[in-house]
């Protein structure tokens, strides 16, 4: 019988995506933002594992991802980096920690990097944070775009709504993907934008595009681990597809144990010391 050995478990790098792109392979990405579920996820083989600042809706319960912390972000991406043993793991850097300057941008990843022990971070917009994008690969960090509906804007879209609809916002949405491709990002996530748009997108650049609410034309998917696992019951946009009723579950085997402790059949003899 061969024994388990951790130089058994290959690591997924920024080189191995691409390759994934080139021979055709959909790459997976999920959120995760804690050491036991990081564990569960990277044992499935997930690819790459996203400490995303929707931490801040599903986590901390904010309305918006605009509240979360650069220090929020590290402690959940230090608990995630300790779990994974073979994913990529990529970390946003949150609202107000880029967009006031390029130097700015660097001291966060850097920060990110050196504090959690990821492998990547990730940062909302296309030539506006150009800078930004420039100095963070300046430093050897792997930098992913994120475009289309890019939650940290919220208050500029005034809606969740599918984005890049019109012309001239998908227009902009191609220019901007190329640039980030242009800059060095290894990858691009696209949010909520029509399946079209990104199958265009997504063929045109050589780096793998991951959709979330982009259709199926993309060279992967990522979705937030609550969302799919049916934690959160409440979000039901058209592109989540549940995989589990873990509120369901966890609902029921919270019921059993109090109805146990109630009827003192919990702790029972061979439950005690
Ligand atoms: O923060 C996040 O979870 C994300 C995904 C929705 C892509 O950015």
């Amino acid at each position: 019988m061969s024994s388990y050995k951790q130089q058994d478990i290959k690591k997924i790098t920024t080189h191995q995506l691409q390759e994934m792109k080139n021979r055709g392979e959909k790459i997976s990405m999920l959120t995760a933002y804690d050491f036991s579920m990081a564990k569960i996820i990277d044992g499935a083989g997930m690819d790459v594992i996203l400490v995303g600042d929707s931490a801040s809706n599903v986590m901390a319960g904010n309305e918006t991802t605009l509240p979360i912390t650069l220090d929020q972000m590290i402690y959940h991406a230090t608990s995630v980096v300790k779990a994974v043993k073979r994913a990529l793991v990529v970390v946003d850097i949150p609202f107000g920690h880029y967009q006031g300057s390029s130097g700015e941008a660097l001291r966060s990843a850097i920060r990110i990097m050196k504090e959690s022990g990821a492998h990547s971070v990730k940062l909302e917009g296309g030539s506006e944070i150009k800078d930004s994008v420039l100095r963070i690969l300046s430093a050897g960090v792997p930098v992913m775009g994120h475009l289309g509906l890019t939650p940290q804007s919220i208050y500029k879209f005034g809606t969740y709504t599918v984005r890049a609809k019109e012309e001239a916002e998908a227009n902009k949405l191609i220019e901007d993907a190329l640039l980030l491709q242009e800059c060095g990002c290894f990858a691009l996530v696209l949010e909520k934008i029509p399946a079209e748009l990104a199958k265009k997108v997504s063929s045109q650049l050589q780096i793998p595009v991951i959709g979330i609410g982009a259709g199926p034309d993309v060279d992967g998917q990522v979705l937030v681990m609550q969302d799919m696992l049916g934690i959160n019951k409440e979000f039901k946009p058209r592109f989540l597809r549940r995989y589990a009723d873990l509120h369901g579950i966890i609902t029921h085997a919270v019921q059993k144990y109090i109805r146990d402790i109630k009827a003192r059949d919990f702790p029972n003899q061979d439950e005690k010391y």
